[in-house]
């Protein structure tokens, strides 16, 4: 399929092949074993649906503080490396010259969703964000930059990229829901997705 918008959003179906799926899924399991996934809480004090991890030099993290990027997983241990197939991955689809500086892995179970919001806890948001989907089917739900606006929805399958930037980087989007058991990337059911950003100024990017 070729690649399309849905309200500014760029979608390349399957952007991956299913053997580099399953290589980027043994990169994310050596992540998850040095910086183990976790449910944050919102500020209200909700356990979110879906599990979450980072690798980069910073990470998200939400609690009753609030969400924000961190240098270190709540162990105290900072994030490992972004792995080489994604950053090759943000080379090749994200379209700016500045590397991500986290990526953020969220792991979706049964029931899992996640609600409608904008990405804008990065310093600048000029640069885009990437997102990658692995395992089971979802249907991704994007609006406008304004709160409230109509909204359409598509199902984000293993190996399709999708990328908000210019004008789209700022429209709400979320995860209403997973078609469990839709693919066989892992073993158990479940999808996995990806986004990598660049969450820090220029002045404290330098590595
Ligand atoms: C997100 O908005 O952080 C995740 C989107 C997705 O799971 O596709
Ligand atoms: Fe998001």
């Amino acid at each position: 399929m070729e690649p399309f918008d849905i309200r500014g959003v760029r979608v390349v179906p399957g952007a991956l092949d299913p053997a580099a799926q399953a290589a980027i899924l043994d990169d994310l399991r050596a992540v998850a074993a040095a910086a183990p996934l976790f449910h944050p809480e919102t500020r209200r004090g909700r356990r979110m649906s879906v599990a979450m991890t980072s690798a980069g030099r910073v990470g998200w993290v939400s609690d009753r503080r609030g969400y924000r990027y961190e240098p270190r997983h709540p162990s105290g241990r900072p994030w490992p490396p972004i792995p080489d197939r994604l950053m090759a991955l943000w080379s090749a689809h994200a379209g700016t010259p500045v590397p991500p500086d986290t990526c953020l892995v969220n792991h979706y179970g049964q029931g899992a969703r996640m609600g409608l919001h904008q990405d804008r806890d990065e310093a600048d948001l000029d640069q885009p964000v990437l997102s990658l989907s692995l395992g089971d089917e979802a249907l991704f739900r994007v609006g406008n930059v304004a709160p409230g606006a109509p909204t359409e929805s598509v199902w984000l399958r293993s190996g399709d990229v999708a990328v908000l930037a210019g004008a789209a980087r700022l429209v709400h989007h979320g995860v209403d829901r997973v078609r469990h058991g839709s693919s066989r990337l892992l073993s158990g059911g479940g999808r996995i997705n990806v986004t990598m950003r660049v969450a820090l100024a220029p002045g404290e990017r330098a590595s």
